[in-house]
């Protein structure tokens, strides 16, 4: 015996066909409804902040002529300062920023945590790895002219980038706490103390005194985990938005023909 099925439950308003609409003489099909109501939720957010232009005009360059492998350098440095940013974080758990708990924690980051080792590793010479890399970024935009009109602002920004690596590099360096971190440090905050008219006034602040003591060791740890990402996070953004805004530089190579020569697919 076929037992009764209860009857469907009617589709929700926005689901059935949509009545038709003045100057629009056929029905809309559910379908083309939920189109028009914007189903995914990237449509939803798209057209609500109009974001997917901004990605494309970001995105979908044109570049030029002879562009190759070198111009991979900056975006692989981008990519080091995400992993570094990455696995800070996951190392920011277990760390304890205290002179007297600051060596045992990375010990128990080593030798206790899941994965603490393949981390700390990674972020250790993810530090020199991204050093390597903005060099060599660096001398490729040298080499290239990069630097010249109109990208000069473009190449004073990527200083201030290359000099805030060097200071994280400086200020993570002292955080295992060890015996080799704590006498670079001091050396290094020496060194910075007898540089001429600021030397001093820096060297105080990077020891928050007139020596080395127990605040320092949390100063480089503000300066290395929340200061200086923060604001390489920042001019990176201006970095990349003078990369869209002006596009890349043809290498030097690239031969320039007068205007009159150019055929179609030259331009
Ligand atoms: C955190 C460090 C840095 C990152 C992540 C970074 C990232 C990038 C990226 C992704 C590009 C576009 C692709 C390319 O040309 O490689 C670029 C272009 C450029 N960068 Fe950097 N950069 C950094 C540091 C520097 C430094 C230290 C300089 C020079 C002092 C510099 C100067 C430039 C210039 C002039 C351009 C334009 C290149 C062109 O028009 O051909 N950047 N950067």
């Amino acid at each position: 015996m076929k037992l009764p099925t209860l009857p469907k439950p009617p589709l929700p308003k926005r689901f059935q066909d949509a009545p038709a609409r003045p100057g629009h003489p056929d029905k809309l099909k559910p379908l083309e409804t939920l189109k028009e109501g914007g189903i995914t939720a990237a449509d939803w957010v798209d057209e609500r902040t109009a974001l997917s232009g901004g990605l494309r005009w970001l995105m979908f360059r044109k570049v030029p002529k002879g562009t190759n492998w070198f111009y991979t350098l900056g975006s692989a440095t981008m990519f080091a300062f995400v992993s570094q940013a990455l696995t800070g974080v996951f190392l920011a758990m277990y760390y304890t920023p205290s002179p007297t708990q600051a060596y045992e924690s990375a010990r128990h980051i080593t030798n206790d945590v899941f994965l603490g080792e393949f981390v700390r590793g990674m972020h250790k010479w993810g530090s020199s790895v991204m050093v390597i890399l903005i060099f060599l970024h660096m001398a490729r935009t040298f080499f290239f002219g990069a630097y010249k009109y109109p990208r000069e602002l473009n190449w004073v920004i990527g200083v201030a980038l290359l000099i805030l690596t060097f200071v994280m590099s400086l200020t993570g360096y002292l955080l295992p706490f060890d015996q080799r971190s704590f006498w670079a440090t001091i050396v290094a905050n020496n060194i910075t103390a007898s540089g001429p008219f600021v030397g001093p006034y820096l060297g105080d602040f990077l020891n928050g005194g007139a020596d080395f003591n127990a605040t320092t060791l949390s100063r480089f740890y503000a300066i290395h985990m929340m200061l200086v990402p923060g604001i390489i996070g920042a001019l990176l953004g201006a970095h990349l938005y003078l990369v869209a805004r002006l596009g890349t530089t043809a290498p030097p190579w690239q031969k320039v023909k007068p205007a009159d020569e150019l055929i179609e697919e030259d331009a």
